[in-house]
């Protein structure tokens, strides 16, 4: 399972390329909100710390206005990928952007129909929101299985990301269930590494270790 991060936080982001984890980022426009910084500019600079795939939303909500933006966003990097609601529009917008040859995650989808429209348009990425579905104590999870069996069945090449990531057990259940990708936040990701049995152990290996008074170097 590729990782991306979820983030428009340079910063993150630069930490997290260099332990070399990093598949992708995604953002959206409440993540470029909090980040203060200028759309078209945080983009740019986040594509040149990355080469993987950099999620860039458009904000119009008609077809037209979409594949207008989204043109504009491609061509800020090779590695953009335009992020299209799962609306009717968003629908139309990723077909036609998909036949200029530009990538495409269509975001904001709970539940497995729109998943399947999202393949039929060809979506490069299609992006299950499990947390905000958790949310409503409707099981987020359920729908990375289903749209990997209905992906499955038909062969479709649209790769699930999954998204609206809350804790580690997510990304184990997002790797069980086959997703593509799971998009994390940062502190999520970095807290994979944790395990009280990890830390416990290392403090009794360190702990013997200084007691036989030697030293590798
Ligand atoms: C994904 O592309 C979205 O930016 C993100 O995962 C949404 O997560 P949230 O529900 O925690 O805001």
């Amino acid at each position: 399972m590729k990782f991306f991060i979820d983030t428009a936080d340079t910063a993150e982001i630069r930490d997290m390329a260099e332990v070399g984890l990093l598949d992708g980022v995604t953002t959206n426009p409440s993540l470029v909100m909090k980040s203060g910084r200028d759309f078209l500019e945080v983009i740019q600079e986040i594509c040149e710390l990355v080469d993987g795939p950099v999620s860039a939303e458009v904000t119009a909500l008609d077809a037209d206005q979409m594949v207008v933006e989204g043109l504009k966003l491609a061509k800020l990097a090779d590695n953009v990928v335009v992020k299209l609601p799962l609306t009717w529009d968003g629908l139309k917008a990723c077909r036609r952007l998909v036949s200029d040859g530009v990538q495409t995650n269509v975001t904001l989808c709970f539940s497995a129909n729109q998943g399947l429209l999202a393949a039929k348009a060809g979506a490069t990425y299609v992006s299950p929101f499990i947390g905000r579905l958790d949310d409503l104590g409707v099981d987020g999870m359920e729908l990375i299985h289903d749209l990997r069996a209905i992906y499955d069945n038909y062969g479709y090449e649209t790769e699930i990301l999954a998204a609206s990531i809350r804790s580690a057990a997510h990304v184990q259940d997002c790797a069980i269930a086959g997703a593509d990708v799971a998009t994390v936040p940062p502190a999520v990701l970095k807290g994979l590494v944790k395990h009280q049995l990890t830390d416990k152990g290392l403090e009794a290996f360190m702990a013997d270790w200084a007691k036989t008074g030697q030293s590798i170097l």
